[in-house]
């Protein structure tokens, strides 16, 4: 429709509005607000009680997420004059309190809200057919770094993505990315050597693995050269493997494990080619020394990464030539000879889309939001809250197991728990590691400790399950909000209950005073003395004791499928006879291997770009 015909029915429709409710015509700006994720301010131009103009504001939403929401739903109101439009998908929080904020401003000018919620109807659009060398099937983390990679090999590259934006699970990342033996790790002071050892003390469980005991030996003889003579950082290649293939209970692919962490390093040098700079280095559950990489903003806080790196991946894509198809949904591969040649997709209007291709890459992450399929493969799981974005529902291995294609799966029952997940209203909310790692500690309803903070996921899961009412109160001071604009976000959304005391945030948290205050003085002093007898912690920052305190209230939630699809170390696609399907790749969550039964915090971020690189590189060799 164009704007002269959209605006004489519009008007038509305020006559008659007008007419039906006996409101007057009304021309002017309005405003209103309501709660998002903080508060959200929509001011309404109107003319003739038509809408002309939406500017949505909330500078506390979600970059990345909420911040799509404020972008394209104005736009939607003022084309079909209605307050009934699609919410963005993953950002439902902000999409209702745009809603809600532009009804109050209706209201405000004397309206009724209920005259403007006649759905703009969707007309199904013509079928489409395109032809590209390369079609990556999701637009998250994976799916743009192969595209960049692809088309900077010269290649035709064209994304399909489910959803209205971009960034899938990526953009929720909030950690970082871990990699070994990078320059800024040595800008670090070393003070981990308990963690290597714990790691080396751990390697002797696995005396039957025959990778982690090559690579115990390997950092054992690292480790004494170090001491002998201790310059820089100490971490390495083999360092990372080994706690990774220690963080997966030894089940993970130990090849997909070597390119990872043998590939990370460069990752971080590749991100920052593109923009995107990981300088600041911390501690992560499961690794034996400071190797998550983090952005910083520029008050030098450290920021969440993947609403950082998103938009910059984004730009990237743009820039390079490559299409993204929004509210595409892949449905199909097709094979032509046994080889992959495009996929099948439903468009936005229930057309069809048809992509041919040489290549196909899969990204489509895991099936973390897609509680059937989760429950399906570990019924103990149904009904959890997940971390996960609406559009991750398992679509890429759904396709690609079709019988016609006959990929392969590995590790399908390994599913994660993140143990610091709040939950806000029908939201599900990560909270991250990195607060654990900078120094906070958990305590039980009582306000007592219960386990290492920066153990593995999977141990601190199971240990908050066994706590009272299954959760815990994340603890941080002052001092930490003062450092992370993450956790003074967390502050603002009012995740978090505070008080000027430990007295006063126990009474707050409904813990008991002597015991939390006793938790909070104890903890202190293993930090002074840089050791946990009662949980064997390895790694400290500083003592929690600048007011005012703040507590967040977490429980365990599904964050990571680790299984998927089984690819080989050059991202092809095998099918069950374990042969590599022509013209298949697949990188991120989607696969499996990578993490066998636990992942490490901070090695999926590395895995969307280290695989994603690959898949990017071999998919346009492949189509040379
Ligand atoms: O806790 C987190 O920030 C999550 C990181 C990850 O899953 O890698």
């Amino acid at each position: 429709m164009n704007r002269l015909s959209k605006l004489f029915l519009s008007g038509m429709l305020a006559v008659s509005l007008a007419a039906c409710s006996g409101t007057k015509s009304v021309s002017g700006e309005y405003t209103g607000t309501a709660k998002g994720m903080s508060d959200v301010t929509v001011t309404l131009t109107l003319k003739d009680s038509i809408i002309t103009n939406v500017k949505a504001e909330g500078p506390g939403e979600t970059d990345g997420i909420g911040t799509k929401a404020l972008e394209s739903l104005p736009t939607a109101m003022v084309e079909g004059n209605t307050l009934n439009v699609d919410s963005i998908s993953g950002a439902t929080v902000t999409s209702d309190a745009i809603k809600s904020a532009a009804a109050e401003a209706l209201k405000s000018a004397g309206l009724n809200p209920d005259d403007y919620q006649t759905k703009a109807e969707v007309k199904k659009a013509e079928d489409i057919e395109k032809e590209a060398d390369i079609v990556i099937v999701g637009a998250g983390g994976a799916g743009m770094t192969a595209a960049v990679t692809a088309a900077k090999q010269g290649r035709t590259v064209i994304i399909v993505e489910s959803q209205s934006s971009a960034g899938g699970n990526s953009v929720r990342a909030t950690g970082g990315m871990n990699a070994a033996d990078t320059p800024y790790q040595d800008t670090n002071e070393f003070g981990e050597a308990a963690g290597v050892e714990k790691t080396l003390a751990a390697a002797e469980k696995y005396a039957d693995h025959a990778e982690i005991q090559k690579l115990a030996s390997e950092v054992k003889a690292q480790w004494e050269a170090y001491e002998a003579s201790p310059e820089g950082y100490f971490d390495s290649v083999e360092l990372m493997e080994l706690d990774t293939l220690i963080g997966g209970k030894g089940t993970n692919d130990p090849k997909l494990v070597e390119t990872l962490a043998g590939n990370s390093a460069d990752s971080i040098e590749w991100l920052s080619s593109i923009g995107a700079d990981l300088k600041n280095v911390a501690q992560f559950g499961g690794a034996s020394v400071k190797r998550i990489h983090r952005p910083v903003n520029d008050e030098g806080k450290t920021v969440s990464v993947g609403s950082y790196l998103v938009p910059i991946l984004e730009k990237n894509v743009e820039d390079a030539g490559v299409e993204i198809m929004y509210e595409t949904t892949a449905t199909k591969i097709i094979m032509k000879d046994g080889k992959a040649a495009g996929i099948e997709a439903t468009g936005k209007t229930g057309n069809t889309v048809t992509v041919h291709a040489d290549a196909v890459i899969l990204a489509t992450g895991g099936f973390g939001a897609n509680n059937e399929m989760v429950a399906e493969q570990n019924p103990a799981l149904k009904g959890y809250i997940s971390t996960n974005a609406n559009g991750i529902q398992g679509q890429g291995i759904l396709m690609a197991t079709a019988e016609d294609v006959g990929a392969a799966t590995v590790d399908m029952d390994q599913i994660q728990l993140h143990p610091t997940v709040h939950v806000e209203g029908a939201n599900a909310i990560l909270i991250t590691e990195g607060l654990r790692g900078d120094g906070a500690i958990l305590v039980n309803q009582k306000g007592e400790r219960f386990i290492d903070e920066v153990g593995t996921r999977d141990v601190v899961s199971a240990a908050e399950n066994d706590q009272e009412g299954g959760y815990a109160w994340l603890i941080v001071d002052q001092k930490m909000a003062d450092a992370s604009a993450v956790i003074t976000g967390y502050i603002d959304k009012g995740y978090a209950e505070t008080g000027e005391t430990y007295q006063a945030l126990a009474e707050a948290i409904g813990a008991d005073s002597d015991v939390l205050t006793a938790t909070m003085e104890k903890w202190n002093t293993c930090v002074e003395n840089k050791e946990d007898p009662d949980f064997n912690r390895t790694t400290f920052a500083e003592k929690l004791d600048t007011a005012p305190y703040y507590a967040i209230k977490v429980q365990p939630g599904v964050h990571h499928t680790m299984g998927g699809l089984k690819i080989n170390t050059d991202t092809q696609v095998l099918n069950t006879s374990d042969e590599v399907i022509d013209g298949l790749y697949a990188a991120g969550e989607v696969t499996g291997g990578v993490h066998g039964a636990n992942r490490l915090g901070g090695n999926a971020v590395a895995d969307f770009v280290v695989f994603g690189r690959i898949a990017g590189s071999q998919a346009a060799d492949y189509t040379e």
